[in-house]
């Protein structure tokens, strides 16, 4: 059995349907009632509710487990409270292998959700657990969260300069990479940069974006200012846009670049293209 938590947001959702399509057993934390429906329906064996703040929730979840694949709460306030529980938790239920679902450049210590992962990878070494570590660049899905946009106004707004290089990594190849350092041996010890294969600018995003729907697309960067009214006027919590604010400093000024090598090792193909995974999603929608 492998332990998910987070198992209902995006990320765990796609490690979930890429283990059950391996034929492996998943059982699912999540936070709400209504969400171990939806994890059921992607084929969990087993579903948990309850609260990752809470070290008897961790600890139910993680006894029996012969793996964990730990997915902290995008944006947490308390990542490294959680990250240090959960290791906890998997230490006392001899887990035989835990996965950290952390991010690129965790070292960067101007973006606090990163630095924190870094916390928290710092205690899995320490843990003398038999660890694995994906350091996965921005989603490609991300840019899904600004779709109605593109298509209504012909434009592909970031709240940071539209020069800036990122290596988008699909979230769909993340979850293959996850369920192959969970089902193949020979991982443990490894930290594993996870980058997307072309290294693009916004601009090259939107072109992109232009050349698959058939239709002007342009990026236009967004002040932090009104990004940050957006967000408020959204309801997000202030810890959240404060850490968002910094991240998309620092994106402003260097990016969030890597190299898509070790994800191609991993997954045994070449990863997924930016150009690709505009198609499918254009295709996907013009079929739902
Ligand atoms: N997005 C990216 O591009 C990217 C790239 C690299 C790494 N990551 C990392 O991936 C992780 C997951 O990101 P995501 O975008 O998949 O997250 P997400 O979609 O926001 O999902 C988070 C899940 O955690 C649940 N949750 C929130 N608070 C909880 C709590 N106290 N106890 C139990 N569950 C709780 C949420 O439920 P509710 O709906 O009830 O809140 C939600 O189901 C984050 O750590 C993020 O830093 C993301």
């Amino acid at each position: 059995m492998i332990l998910i938590t987070g198992a209902a947001g995006k990320t765990g959702r796609a490690v979930i349907a890429a283990l059950v399509a391996r034929g492996h057993p998943v059982r699912a934390l999540v936070h709400r009632d209504e969400q171990a429906r939806l994890v059921e329906s992607l084929g969990a064996q087993e579903a948990l509710v309850g609260d990752m703040r809470d070290g008897a929730t961790l600890r139910n979840a993680a006894r029996g487990a012969r793996a964990v694949y730990h997915i902290c709460p995008n944006v947490s306030p308390d990542e490294i409270a959680i990250g240090k529980a959960m290791i906890a938790a998997a230490r006392e239920a001899a887990v035989e292998q835990f996965v950290f679902h952390s991010v690129l450049h965790s070292q960067t210590e101007a973006m606090t959700h990163h630095w924190n992962k870094l916390r928290v990878e710092e205690a899995l070494f320490e843990s003398g657990l038999a660890y694995t570590i994906l350091q996965p660049a921005s989603y490609m899905q991300n840019v899904l969260a600004g779709w109605q946009t593109i298509l209504d106004r012909g434009v592909y707004a970031v709240p940071y300069s539209v020069e800036s290089r990122m290596s988008m990594i699909d979230l769909e190849d993340v979850a293959e990479a996850a369920a192959v350092v969970l089902i193949e041996p020979g991982h443990a010890g490894a930290t594993y940069e996870l980058a997307g294969p072309d290294v693009l600018t916004q601009i090259q995003v939107a072109e992109i974006l232009s050349k698959q729907l058939g239709r002007p697309v342009r990026a236009e960067h967004v002040t932090i200012e009104a990004w940050t009214r957006q967000a408020q006027a959204a309801g997000m919590g202030a810890y959240q846009i404060e850490t968002l604010v910094k991240m998309f400093r620092y994106y402003d000024r260097y990016g969030l670049w890597g190299n898509s090598r070790i994800l191609r090792h991993l997954i045994g193909r070449a990863p997924t293209r930016f150009e690709d995974f505009v198609k499918r999603i254009v295709q996907e929608r013009a079929v739902s």
